[in-house]
């Protein structure tokens, strides 16, 4: 497919999406020379789980940090839930229903797993905290570990927990930033079936994922980063189709 063609396929898998909970249109943003991100189009529908994909340096994680706000646009337009968000701060984002995981976990080191979620719930929502730190320690399976300090915890458990801090936000939508990269596939089931939980109970996800099993099981549409940009969206089945696609995403170094 030509890029103008891939651009046109784009525009109509981004018009199909009736009721997007998140929009990007036109966004920028430069490190230096580096374009991480270099005019990205694209949407997340209500209650859709959105999966992101692309080589490594693509600016997934950028993207995340751009619509979190972490990271301000150079221009560009991000619209949250109805609410026109770039360049806003992190803590008004966050606010307005939106949580991100960290590609590397974000803890509190020297609290307990426990005191990590009522913390994540201090800076939210705090009616009702302790009793959903209580329901996300079970829905995590991390009760065992409930009075550990989270130093102490191993990888795939701290993964567990900072994804249970997002859980603690109540957000509307939720980003997760390989949320499931190195963990053993026990504690990858426990994310997959907490994420279908949550989408059940009206939540969207937008998932970065170098996993293309996980892609497959869990996201209903997958949008494709290269260099930037958005290059396609669609089913899995239309993205394992398109050959080009699949070059540029096997074809160098993961
Ligand atoms: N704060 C920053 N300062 C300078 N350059 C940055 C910064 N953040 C990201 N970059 C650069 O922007 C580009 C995109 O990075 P990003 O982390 O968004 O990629 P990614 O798609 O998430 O990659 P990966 O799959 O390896 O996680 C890279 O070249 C990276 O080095
Ligand atoms: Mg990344």
């Amino acid at each position: 497919m030509s890029g103008t063609a891939q651009v046109q396929a784009q525009s109509r898998a981004v018009a199909a999406i009736d009721d997007p909970i998140l929009v990007v249109r036109d966004v920028h943003k430069h490190f230096g020379g580096i374009k991480a991100s270099n005019g990205v189009d694209l949407e997340v529908g209500r209650r859709e789980i959105a999966g992101l994909i692309g080589p490594n340096g693509s600016g997934k994680s950028t993207l995340f940090s751009l619509v979190a706000g972490t990271v301000a646009p150079d221009r560009g337009q991000i619209r949250f839930d109805g609410h026109d968000i770039a360049g806003r701060k992190a803590y008004t984002i966050a606010r307005l229903g939106l949580a991100r995981t960290f590609q590397i976990p974000a803890l509190f080191d020297n609290m307990t797993v426990t005191e990590n979620l009522l913390a994540a719930a201090a800076e939210g929502q705090w009616d009702g905290a302790r009793q959903r730190a209580d329901e996300t320690l079970a829905l995590l399976h991390l009760e065992a570990v409930a009075g550990n300090r989270a130093s102490d915890l191993s990888g795939g458990q701290q993964k567990l927990l900072e994804f249970g801090r997002v859980i603690m936000r109540r957000a509307s939508l939720i980003l997760l930033d390989e949320v499931t990269a190195g963990v053993h596939p026990n504690i990858r089931k426990i994310i997959l079936e907490a994420i279908a939980r949550l989408r059940k109970e009206g939540t969207s996800f937008f998932v970065i994922e170098h996993d293309m099993e996980m892609v497959r099981n869990v996201c209903d549409r997958i949008i494709v980063m290269d260099s930037g940009r958005v290059v396609t969206s669609g089913t899995f089945d239309d993205i394992v189709r398109n050959s080009e696609v699949m070059q540029t995403y096997l074809g160098r170094p993961q």
